[in-house]
């Protein structure tokens, strides 16, 4: 110790004469002036004698906290050591050469951010020093931003504050920049305002917070805030800026839209109506419905429902807002929608119901329904168009004029409303049948059947009667009424003695009108005559066997007639009652006769013993 303190005082006297003596020592400083905390920084501090030093000392000095130097270490010729129990003791070593020395400081702390000295001693030669500033860096941490959690309303006359933002531990201090919308916010009176708040913690890094003050306008609702922090590394200077943030603005409501959502298009009666309010206030200001003035109307999420509407519900419908953050609380907003209901009233057919013609005359039917909107109406008979337009002219009145008339009312530009009525039109007249031909020839082969029909119009509905031949089985087959039509058919079958006259008689209070039906029966012709040449073989062949079969018949027959075993009477005949004929039938062979008529084979036999017979007639 004794011998370092005699050694330091020398080194100061010398350096005294080196200040005296000048320029004999050049001391340079070099090395890393910027580092990282935490990092390693070696000072190179480069000395050079004019004279050759026969020796030299070099220390090294940092400056403390109330400015006087502290040694950290000492070397010489003969020796080089660190300092100790001064805060350099475990951190630094030095190494020299001959034109100078190296400082390492391992572990750089903030508190190295300071000036640090190198005194070079060549007692005779010279002494000097050089200085080295050592800057320490510590990057802050990324900025946190946070955007208030209230909403921010235009009216408030001062800025207010709008999010913060803060970046910690960094060294040396870091600045913040606001941006909205990426674009930097300067300070200006009244329109933006940032407070900053700086602090340092124990270990000497700087903590920013920032609160920017901003006045909001409705346009801010769509803003994003950002922050961004500077802060300087060694021979740079980085930035990092925050995510956005956005805010909820809230702003006066300054227009009440007013719309009816459903139904899309006209409305009509029956129709379930929702009329919507929007204000474009924030927060959504709460809307009430009124009509005409009148008193409130329940609504629900500012959506007024008018179910089943009738006419009555037209009418001016309005919306107000009770808007508690407006600053002119006296501006009444509302918004206004005219309602309309379209209606179509039910038709009115002129004649009422049904109505009664006479043959021949003229009639004129309308067809109104009230509505609010242009109408289109049409006739309809039988589900087919007639006539376009509400009035329909009946003319010349036939029994085809008689009938259901049906109108259609549409409203077209209201496909939704449409209303119908109707007219029952009866035309009056005697029975007319439906063929001009009043008498009617029919023809036809023995054993078919006919129908013959008589088709009446009329009214009142005339009635059909029958009157006509005794021919037997003849019975009404068919009959179908209505208002003014009568259809009855009957079927008889003609047989050989069919030769008749039948009568269809219609009647009613105007009149009556007869059809005469005239029938007459076609003979049969044998098999033979109608076959050609080709097949005369084979009847020759069924001709022989037949008079055998008739031969063995006979024999069988005339065995049992001797035998008495078959009786001999006219146990199959049968008597059919005619319900149309007046006259009883007496003669009992013909009904025989008729009997076997389907049985070709037989009847042809039959028909050649009995030869033909006058079929009886009424007259
Ligand atoms: C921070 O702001 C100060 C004052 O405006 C300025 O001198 C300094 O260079 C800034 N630092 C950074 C890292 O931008
Ligand atoms: C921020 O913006 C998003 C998307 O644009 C939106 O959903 C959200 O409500 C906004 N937040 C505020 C507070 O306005
Ligand atoms: C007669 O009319 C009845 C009932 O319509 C029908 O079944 C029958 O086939 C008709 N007969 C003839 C020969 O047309
Ligand atoms: C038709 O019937 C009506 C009433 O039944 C009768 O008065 C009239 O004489 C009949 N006409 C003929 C041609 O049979």
């Amino acid at each position: 110790m004794m011998r370092e303190g005699w050694l330091f005082l020398l080194a100061l006297c010398v350096c005294h004469l080196a200040r005296e003596v000048g320029g004999e020592v050049s001391v340079n400083m070099v090395g890393d002036s910027e580092v990282y905390m935490g990092d390693s920084a070696e000072i190179r501090c480069q000395y050079n004698f004019l004279q050759n030093a026969s020796m030299v000392m070099v220390q090294w000095f940092v400056r403390d906290h109330r400015g006087s130097r502290v040694r950290i270490s000492y070397s010489d010729l003969t020796m080089q050591k660190v300092d100790e129990n001064t805060n350099y003791t475990d951190r630094i070593s030095i190494s020299g050469d001959s034109g100078g020395e190296n400082l390492t400081i391992v572990d750089v702390k903030l508190s190295d951010e300071r000036e640090f000295f190198c005194q070079v001693d060549g007692l005779a030669a010279g002494s000097n020093e050089g200085k080295f500033h050592l800057r320490v860096f510590d990057p802050p941490e990324p900025p946190v931003i946070e955007a208030v959690n209230y909403g921010v309303s235009v009216t408030s006359a001062l800025p207010s504050k709008v999010a913060t933002c803060e970046a910690t531990k960094g060294f040396p201090q870091p600045n913040i920049t606001w941006y909205r919308n990426h674009k930097p916010l300067s300070l200006k009176h009244g329109q933006v305002n940032v407070i900053t708040l700086l602090s340092k913690d124990s270990t000497g890094l700087y903590t920013v917070q920032s609160e920017l003050q901003y006045k909001v306008t409705r346009e801010d609702k769509d803003a994003h805030f950002s922050c961004e922090v500077s802060y300087y590394v060694p021979w740079a200077v980085r930035t990092v800026e925050s995510k956005t943030v956005n805010i909820s603005v809230h702003y006066p409501t300054n227009e009440i839209k007013m719309w009816k959502e459903l139904p899309v298009g006209l409305v009509k009666e029956g129709d379930t109506v929702q009329i919507r309010c929007h204000g474009d206030g924030n927060p959504p200001p709460t809307i009430t419905f009124k009509r005409e003035q009148h008193t409130e109307l329940e609504a629900y999420n500012n959506l007024l429902v008018l179910k089943d509407v009738t006419r009555r519900d037209s009418g001016m419908y309005h919306c107000h807002s009770l808007d508690l953050d407006s600053v002119s609380g006296d501006k009444d907003v509302m918004g206004n929608l005219q309602l309309t209901v379209h209606y179509l009233d039910p038709a009115v057919v002129v004649p009422k119901d049904s109505e009664v013609m006479l043959k021949g005359e003229n009639l004129t039917a309308t067809c109104n329904a009230l509505s609010s909107l242009e109408t289109s109406t049409v006739w309809l008979k039988n589900g087919v168009e007639i006539k376009n337009g509400n009035v329909l002219h009946l003319q010349d009145a036939t029994f085809d004029t008689a009938g259901h008339y049906n109108c259609e009312v549409t409203v077209p530009t209201l496909p939704g409303l449409r209303t119908s009525g109707s007219v029952h039109i009866i035309v009056q007249g005697a029975p007319q049948l439906r063929d001009v031909k009043r008498e009617v020839d029919v023809i036809e082969k023995v054993g078919k059947w006919v129908n013959l029909t008589c088709d009446v119009r009329g009214y009142p509905r005339p009635i059909v009667t029958w009157s006509g031949p005794s021919i037997s089985g003849w019975r009404e087959v068919v009959r179908k009424e209505t208002e003014d039509f009568v259809q009855s058919i009957v079927t008889l079958k003609i047989t050989r003695d069919t030769d008749a006259v039948a009568v269809c008689n219609a009647t009613n209070k105007l009149g009556a009108e007869t059809k005469i039906y005239t029938i007459r029966s076609i003979p049969i012709v044998t098999p033979a005559a109608q076959n050609t040449a080709d097949n005369s073989g084979v009847i020759i062949v069924v001709i022989i066997i037949s008079i055998l079969l008739l031969a063995i018949l006979g024999s069988v027959l005339y065995f049992l007639y001797k035998k008495g075993k078959l009786p001999c009477g006219r146990s199959g005949k049968q008597e059919i009652i005619n319900p149309f004929s007046n006259k009883e039938k007496t003669n009992k062979d013909d009904i025989v006769v008729e009997m076997k008529a389907d049985k070709t084979e037989e009847s042809v036999l039959l028909k050649g013993v009995n030869g033909d017979k006058k079929p009886p007639t009424d007259q």
